[in-house]
C-alpha cells in the first residue's frame, strides 16, 4: 500500500489561517481529489480540526476511506473511522484494502508521519504570510524535486502556483 502525503504551502511553508485553507484555489481542489481519488480505493488520513474544518456538505470525502485521528477516545462518526494512534490509523486503511493511503494534514498530522512517507505531493502557493498554522520543519537535503506543472493565477485561483513531486532519496 502506498503512503504519500499531499499539502499546500506559501513560501514561508504557512499551511492554515485560524481552522481554514488561506486561499481559494480551484485547480489545487480538483487536482487534490484526482490524485487522493485514483481509480482504486484509498484511504486518507487527517487531525481532528482538519475534518472539523470541512464544510459538512463535503465530508466525509466521497469515494475514500476517511480516517481520523484523535487523542480522543470518546470521538466518533458515523462517517469516519477514528485512529488512536498513527500505526492504527495505517492499519485501518490495510484491513480495508485500500490501495493508497494519503495523508491530508493538518500540521500536527503532518508532523506525525513526515518520517513515515516516501512522496510528498507539494503544492507551493507563491504568496506570503497566509496564515499562522506552519507546516513542520523539513530537512529537503534528503529528498528530490520534480517539478510537474506550474498555473499562473486567474479568476479561478488567486495566487500563481507550482505542483511538484517530492520523493526521498534511496
Ligand atoms: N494547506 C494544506 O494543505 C492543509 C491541509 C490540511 C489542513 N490544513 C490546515 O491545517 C490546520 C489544522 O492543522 P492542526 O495542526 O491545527 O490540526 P490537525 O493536525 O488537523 O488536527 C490536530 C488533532 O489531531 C489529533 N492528533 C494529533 N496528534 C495525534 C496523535 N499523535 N495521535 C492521535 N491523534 C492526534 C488531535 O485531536 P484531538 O484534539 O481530538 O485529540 C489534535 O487536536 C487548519 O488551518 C487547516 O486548514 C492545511
Amino acid at each position: 500500500m502506498k503512503i504519500a502525503m499531499i499539502v499546500a504551502m506559501d513560501e514561508e511553508d504557512n499551511i492554515g489561517n485560524g481552522n481554514n485553507l488561506p486561499w481559494k484555489l480551484s485547480s489545487d481542489l480538483k487536482r487534490f481529489k484526482l490524485l487522493t481519488e485514483a481509480d482504486g480505493f484509498n484511504a486518507v488520513i487527517m487531525g481532528r480540526k482538519t475534518w472539523d474544518s470541512l464544510p459538512e456538505q463535503y465530508r466525509p470525502l466521497p469515494d475514500r476511506l476517511n480516517i481520523v485521528m484523535s487523542r480522543d477516545t470518546n470521538w466518533e462518526h458515523e462517517d469516519a473511522e477514528v485512529a488512536l494512534y498513527h500505526g492504527r490509523a495505517i492499519e485501518i486503511a490495510y484491513a480495508d484494502g485500500c490501495d493508497e493511503c494519503w495523508i491530508i494534514g493538518g500540521a500536527q498530522i503532518y508532523e506525525l508521519f513526515l518520517d513515515r512517507v516516501e512522496e510528498i505531493h507539494l503544492t507551493k502557493v507563491h504568496t506570503t504570510g497566509s496564515g499562522e498554522v506552519k507546516f513542520p520543519n523539513w530537512d529537503r537535503t534528503n529528498w528530490e524535486e520534480e517539478l510537474i506543472e506550474v498555473i499562473d493565477d486567474n479568476e479561478d485561483d488567486e495566487f500563481t502556483t507550482s505542483y511538484s513531486i517530492w520523493r526521498r532519496k534511496i
